[in-house]
């Protein structure tokens, strides 16, 4: 697989079929360039060609690949990325023929995933994902020298080795599959354990490079480090959020989405969401400062569509804009999304999303008056850890509370229940 490191020099190919418009050739292209430069690659330059179909040994015709080895002489590239995918054939002629690495698109994704990765089932997932990718690769060589007519050089130790290559790969898959497995069932316990301790869980979903990570660290600073302990063991990529005064919450990040996903992703990316399943509440961070943000929010709204997460209640976060100029149109994508403009960068407009997250969980809470003996200082406390204290005065009969809770939490209280 070829991984993408830092500041290689990328030359983007693409061909034109007749029944793509030029413009979505170009978007596309766009978008290859962001995904190459944010798998670490500078993008030196991009040749298309109008085609009526693919050529089946090159992909490209004679002609653009004598083009495209001009250009990448000339640019010093030492990468081609094709935007479609390439057949393992046409990967190898057109390496050989141009002197340099060339991937595909599934390749640069499957890459970026690997980079990103953060947990170990996204880990497995995306290990899957890339040997789902090689295995029929392996088997398109072998069906390759078999079209050739088979004889000389396809029985032998060719074939054993193909064969040995592909038993291992099996394996592999065999044994990550396994590993998932058991990692999908403590993911479940500690989903359950979160459940009931009754914290409320608020996802951040969105585009690829929305700042979603950002948003996150900036949300819960170094000073929940201890409260974390709380829920030791707690996925890395959810954690705790407590202010003073305000009921906690689970925050938990999520893999950032990308368009024309490769198929062999959809399952591992589908997988890695599942615990949006558990949101209460999502938030959708979008980079404002981005030229193509509509398309962006309409990829992650049709995915979330897809996980039945639609009618989830969703925040938008309009991120970024210290990016903006003065006078830019943040005004007019406030009002259309009804979003909370921030910036994760600066902080600015995080304490607004704040009271906008809370004011969201708030619907499943209810609002009860307590009256709670001096003797028991459980009950007191879970008000505290659990709820939100709204006014408290000490009596001496005991400690009349306004609090409210989410209706699962009411039970450990409901004896000292009083109404006014
Ligand atoms: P994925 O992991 O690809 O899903 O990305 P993400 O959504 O987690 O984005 P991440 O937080 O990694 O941020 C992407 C880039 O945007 C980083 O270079 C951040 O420094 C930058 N970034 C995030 N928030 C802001 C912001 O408010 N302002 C500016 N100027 N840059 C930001």
């Amino acid at each position: 697989m070829g991984r993408v490191r830092k500041r290689e020099r990328a030359l983007l190919a693409a061909l034109r079929l007749p029944r793509q418009r030029r413009y979505e050739v170009e978007e596309s292209l766009d978008e290859l360039g962001r995904l190459a430069e944010s798998a670490g690659a500078e993008v030196v330059g991009r040749v298309t060609q109008e085609r009526q179909a693919p050529t089946p040994k090159l992909y490209f015709g004679k002609g653009k690949v004598d083009e495209l080895k001009a250009s990448s002489e000339r640019e010093r590239a030492n990468l081609m990325i094709s935007d479609d995918a390439l057949s393992p054939i046409q990967e190898r002629n057109l390496g050989g023929s141009l002197g340099l690495k060339v991937i595909d698109r599934t390749a640069l994704i499957l890459d970026i995933f690997a980079q990103r990765a953060r947990t170990m089932e996204g880990k497995l997932q995306v290990e899957l994902a890339q040997l789902s990718y090689l295995l029929p690769r392996l088997v398109g060589q072998w069906k390759h020298l078999e079209r050739l007519g088979g004889g000389i050089g396809t029985r032998g130790p060719g074939e054993t080795q193909l064969e040995s290559d592909r038993r291992m790969v099996r394996h592999r898959i065999e044994k990550i599959r396994g590993e998932l497995g058991r990692v999908r069932v403590h993911r479940r316990l500690l989903r359950d354990r979160r459940k009931s301790a009754g914290v409320p869980v608020v996802a951040l979903v969105g585009y690829t490079n929305a700042g979603k990570t950002t948003l996150l660290n900036r949300l819960t600073g170094a000073e929940h480090a201890a409260a974390d302990q709380l829920f030791m063991t707690l996925d890395p990529t959810a954690r705790l959020v407590t202010r003073t005064g305000h009921a906690p919450f689970i925050l938990t990040d999520t893999v950032g989405f990308i368009r024309k996903l490769p198929h062999q992703l959809v399952a591992a990316f589908k997988a890695t969401l599942e615990e949006l399943d558990e949101a209460d509440v999502l938030v959708h961070v979008v980079d404002a400062s981005h030229p193509g943000l509509d398309d962006q929010m309409s990829a992650v709204d049709s995915l979330l569509g897809e996980l039945d997460l639609g009618r989830r209640p969703t925040i938008v976060a309009l991120n970024k804009v210290d990016r903006l100029e003065e006078g830019s149109a943040l005004g007019a994508l406030v009002d259309r999304f009804e979003g909370t403009a921030l910036s994760a960068r600066t902080g600015e407009g995080v304490a607004a999303l704040l009271d906008r997250i809370e004011d969201a969980l708030r619907p499943g809470v209810e609002r009860i008056s307590l009256l709670i003996p001096y003797r028991d200082g459980t009950a007191l406390a879970h008000c505290y850890e659990r709820g939100r204290v709204l006014s408290r005065s000490d009596a001496a009969e005991g400690i009349h509370l306004e609090v409210e809770l989410p209706p699962r939490l009411l039970a450990m209280v409901e004896a000292y229940r009083v109404t006014r």
